[in-house]
């Protein structure tokens, strides 16, 4: 599967090399930059926003993939899409009227998002698969990198392909992937793979390089 792409979290990253961070795993050979902003509410931590990703996004010219964990995305959406993000994701559980939030996603000029947690069905995306840029499936329950890879999440995601019907959408992973679960979830019709500590370990680019590479080995034969 050679069109799979990779989403190094910054999360995982050093943040007080944040930019150089960022440039490392682009020349590592990434495709998208994944940016987990967490509000301290929806989910047990916080991280950055806006100022960051603005401060950030001259330093590669990848796409930024913003991964809102947070409770009221809608009143952010025009401040995400100005600081520089190309795809902005929201949770479900979190919009009372996901139609509308979709669609001013891509009225900002952004692709547009859904996460649905582990516990979540994808029930919620029946009625809005043509608002859909991407589904990002949460393999972890989100708050936190470094956490282990939820398997029951693999039958969610065959499940979302079918739905989406040859759709071009996305169908983004997130938490755990390494080079033993990425295999898993892209047989099952995952087309991007979010992956923080299994691309920042080593520290450095050609760690970085490496760490990507042994993903996409994992998957080619797909
Ligand atoms: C979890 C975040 C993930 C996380 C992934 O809340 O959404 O993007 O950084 O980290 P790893 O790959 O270490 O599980
Ligand atoms: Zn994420």
């Amino acid at each position: 599967m050679a069109d799979v792409k990779i989403a190094p979290s910054i999360l995982a990253s050093d943040f007080s090399r944040l930019a150089e961070e960022i440039c490392a795993v682009d020349a590592a050979g990434c495709d998208w930059i994944h940016l987990d902003v967490m509000d301290g509410h929806f989910v047990p931590n916080l991280t950055f926003g806006p100022p960051i990703i603005e401060a950030v996004r001259n330093t590669t010219s990848k796409t930024f993939d913003a991964h809102l964990m947070v409770s009221n995305p809608d009143r952010l959406l025009p401040i995400y899409a100005k600081a520089g993000c190309d795809i902005i994701t929201v949770h479900a559980e979190v919009c009372d009227h996901l139609d509308r939030t979709l669609a001013s996603i891509r009225e900002l000029g952004c692709r547009a998002g859904v996460s649905l947690n582990p516990h979540m069905s994808e029930d919620c995306l029946k009625y809005v698969l043509d608002r859909l840029d991407l589904v990002l499936v949460m393999s972890v329950n989100p708050g936190f990198g470094g956490q282990s890879f939820l398997p029951s999440v693999v039958e969610k995601i065959s499940r979302i392909k079918a739905m989406l019907d040859g759709r071009e959408v996305d169908i983004e992973v997130d938490g755990g992937i390494t080079a033993e679960t990425a295999p898993l979830v892209v047989a099952a019709g995952a087309t991007a793979l979010v992956a923080g500590s299994a691309v920042f370990k080593g520290g450095t680019q050609e760690a970085y390089q490496a760490n990507i590479q042994l993903i996409r080995d994992s998957v080619k034969s797909l």
